[in-house]
């Protein structure tokens, strides 16, 4: 079967790398990359590369968005507003959630069974808009609506190793959960496999260096944006996941911000967090995410007081998107 894959932000910091990752996958068959800018230029680009995907670039004019997304299988959504220095995720919202309503609700009309994306910021809210304009719609399916949390992980994987001297990050596997903000991002190093032994006195630094990463690269760009290519490369490591689940391959389990008391094994951490979206270990299948895996049942106690933070910022963040799909200014 061909997979049609959307990039929507095509022509961002993160839509032209992830574009670039996105054409090089054996896994797509065509890739479609809508912005509201410099579509044309970046498909031509890029169709130069001899990969199998037949790329094409829309703008919005011409009903540009519907015939990008029209039956698309997989959209993957980097449109939006970056951070400055002195800016929260939060003060993104006032753009970003009107953008991604926008495009959310294109996506219910013509690719109404697409798995869907969402890396736009404030993730916290931005998913829960996603979810309720497809729910208004008709056409919600929790199995395939995921927030990308991949880059929290990734910076789990690489600031451990940096302490611990693994060679290659990349054999750990470290669940980050709750949310996509600050406090809302909750590592537990615990549940490390292999198992990783952290000092006392470099736990602290750790939790929070992982928490404030995204602050760390706003910081070094000094005005010029957020991270982009290390977010290309979780956007795509978690695009190529969802896509060798949907091939039937087994045993894919990674965290993603999902509507948890929609999914097999979410009922009771929304009952724990009262938080409907929750950032979770989620195994991917054939039609999704097939089961969301509990890991607030082995917390320690400090992994405990994190949750409790988390819960407290992340719950006004899904209820802040919430209100916004219904209500709209
Ligand atoms: P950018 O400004 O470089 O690119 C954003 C792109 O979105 C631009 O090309 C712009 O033209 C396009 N765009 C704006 N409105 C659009 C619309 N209605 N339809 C289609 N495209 C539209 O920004 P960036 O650095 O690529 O970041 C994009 C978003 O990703 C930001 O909100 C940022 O905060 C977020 N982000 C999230 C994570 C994460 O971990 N989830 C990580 C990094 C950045
Ligand atoms: C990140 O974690 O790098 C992104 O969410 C971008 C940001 O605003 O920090």
């Amino acid at each position: 079967m061909g997979i049609k894959a959307v990039v929507a932000g095509a022509s961002g910091g993160i839509g032209q790398p992830l574009s670039l990752l996105m054409k090089t996958s054996p896994l797509i068959s065509e890739l479609a990359l809508y912005d509201v800018v410099n579509t044309p230029g970046v498909a031509a680009d890029l169709s130069h590369i001899s990969s199998p995907a037949k790329i094409t670039g829309y703008l919005p004019k011409d009903d540009g968005a519907k015939l990008a997304f029209k039956d698309a299988d997989i959209i993957v959504i980097p449109a939006g507003i970056p951070r400055k220095p002195g800016m929260t995720r939060d003060d993104l919202f006032n753009i970003n959630a009107g953008i991604v309503k926008g495009l959310i609700e294109v996506i219910a009309d013509v690719a109404p069974k697409a798995y869907i994306l969402i890396i736009s910021n404030p993730v916290n809210s931005t998913v829960p808009i996603a979810a309720e304009v497809l729910k208004a719609k008709n056409v919600f399916d929790p199995k395939r609506l995921f927030g990308v949390t991949t880059l929290d992980v990734v910076r789990a994987e690489t600031f451990v190793a940096e302490i611990t001297g693994e060679k290659n990050p990349q054999k750990l596997t470290i669940p980050v959960i709750g949310g996509h903000s600050g406090e809302t991002i909750v590592p537990l190093f615990s549940q490390a496999k292999p198992s990783v032994s952290i000092p006392d006195n470099k736990l602290a630094a750790l939790v929070k260096r992982v928490q404030f990463g995204g602050d760390e690269v706003v910081a070094a760009k000094d005005g010029a944006g957020s991270a982009t290519l290390s977010m290309a490369y979780a956007g795509f490591r978690f695009a190529e996941a969802v896509l060798k689940g949907l091939s039937g391959e087994k045993g894919i389990v990674t965290p993603s911000f999902v509507y948890v008391p929609g999914l097999p094994g979410g009922e009771e951490i929304a009952k724990e967090t009262g938080c409907d979206f929750f950032s979770v270990p989620v195994e991917l299948g054939t039609t999704g995410v097939e089961k969301v895996q509990n890991p607030l049942t082995n917390l320690n106690d400090n992994e405990k007081t994190l949750l409790k933070a988390c819960v407290e910022g992340l719950k006004g963040n899904i209820s802040k998107g919430v209100t916004f799909a219904h209500n709209p200014p």
